[in-house]
C-alpha cells in the first residue's frame, strides 16, 4: 500500500518509524510524468533498500524564465499508481509552499561542475536542482538516493553536493533507459511531433558514432566531437539546433583533448521548442584509428 504524504513532517515521521524497524531507506526524487526510466530507478531502489520513498515535485526554482515550467506534464494520480505498482511505499507530493515557505533566501551553489554545458545554457538551473535535492535529502534522509545517468551532469553535481555538504547518503546512478529505436526516455519527449520524434534520433546516433569511433581507436576529442556534429547535421539538418556536443572527463566534466581512458560524450539541442539532452560513456581500446 502506498501512502501519499504532502508535508515534510509526515515524511520525516514515516521514515523515522521505518528506521526504528531497522529498515534501510531508498529515495527516488522525480518531477513526475513518470516513464520507464523513472521506474527503473524505483526498481533499483526496491532491490537495494527495504522501504522506498519517491517524491513528485515540479521544482519551480530549476526552471528559467521562458522555460517550460507551466507546460511541464503533470499527471500525479497516474504517477502514484505507477509508483504503487512498482513497490514504492511513500509518495512525497509537496506543494511549492510546503517546500519553500514564503520563498527561501538560502540556496546551494553547486560550484564549478555546474558552470559548463547545461549550466551555461540554463543559468541558475543547477542552483535550483542542488537546492531542492539538498532539501529533499534533508527531509527524507535516505540511505541511498537514485538518479538517472540521462541527466549526467546533474548526477555528478548531486554526488558532489552530497559529498561536500556531508549529507550522509549514497548516491547511485542508474543507466539511461531508451526506446527501441534508441531515443532516451524523457518526460519532454511528450512535446515532440511525430516528425520531431524521428529527427530526435540524431542525438543517440551522434553518440553512437562517437562511441564506435573511440572503440575503433580514435583518441582525438575534436574528431569525436566533429563526428557527433556531422551526424546531427546529416540526420536532422538545421531542424536540430545543437547547444553543445562535447567529450569530457567523466568526473570533472572538463573537455578533453585526447581520450586516453574513460570519457563521457554529452550532447544537447533544441527541436522546435523542445530541449533534449543525452550522453554516453566512451571507452577507448588499443586499436589504431580506422581499424589498422
Ligand atoms: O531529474 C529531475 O527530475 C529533477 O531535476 C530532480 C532531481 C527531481 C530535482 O527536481
Amino acid at each position: 500500500m502506498i501512502e501519499r504524504l504532502s508535508s515534510k513532517s509526515e515524511v520525516r515521521a514515516a521514515v523515522a518509524a521505518a528506521r526504528r524497524d531497522g529498515k534501510r531507506v531508498g529515495f527516488v526524487p522525480t518531477m513526475g510524468a513518470l516513464h520507464a526510466g523513472h521506474l527503473s530507478l524505483v526498481q533499483a531502489a526496491c532491490a537495494r533498500t527495504d522501504i522506498v520513498v519517491a517524491s513528485i515535485f515540479v521544482n519551480p526554482t530549476q526552471f528559467g524564465p521562458g522555460e517550460d515550467f507551466d507546460a511541464y506534464p503533470r499527471r500525479i494520480e497516474a504517477d502514484i499508481e505507477l509508483l504503487a505498482a512498482d513497490g514504492v511505499e511513500i509518495a512525497f507530493t509537496p506543494s511549492a509552499a510546503e517546500m519553500y515557505g514564503d520563498g527561501a533566501a538560502v540556496t546551494v551553489e553547486p560550484g564549478p561542475l555546474a558552470s559548463r554545458w547545461e549550466g551555461e545554457v540554463r543559468p541558475g538551473h543547477f542552483t535550483g536542482v542542488a537546492t531542492v535535492v539538498t532539501k529533499l535529502l534533508s527531509v527524507v534522509r535516505p540511505d541511498i538516493a537514485f538518479f538517472g545517468e540521462k541527466d549526467y551532469q546533474q548526477l555528478q553535481i548531486v554526488k558532489r553536493v552530497v559529498a561536500d555538504l556531508d549529507l550522509g547518503c549514497q548516491v547511485v546512478g542508474c543507466p539511461t533507459v531508451r526506446d527501441e529505436d534508441g531515443l532516451a526516455l524523457s518526460s519532454r519527449n511528450a512535446y515532440l511531433t511525430a516528425e520531431e520524434r524521428h529527427l530526435a534520433l540524431a542525438l543517440p546516433a551522434a553518440l553512437e558514432a562517437a562511441e564506435q569511433a573511440a572503440a575503433w581507436g580514435e583518441r582525438s576529442a575534436d574528431v569525436l566531437v566533429a563526428l557527433m556534429r556531422d551526424t546531427v547535421a546529416e540526420r536532422a539538418g538545421g531542424a536540430l539546433a545543437l547547444d553543445y556536443a562535447a567529450v569530457v572527463d567523466p568526473e570533472t566534466l572538463e573537455p578533453l583533448e585526447r581520450v586516453d581512458h574513460r570519457a563521457r560524450a554529452l550532447i544537447a539541442g533544441r527541436l522546435g521548442s523542445t530541449r533534449l539532452i543525452d550522453n554516453c560513456s566512451i571507452t577507448v581500446t588499443d586499436r589504431e584509428p580506422n581499424g589498422a
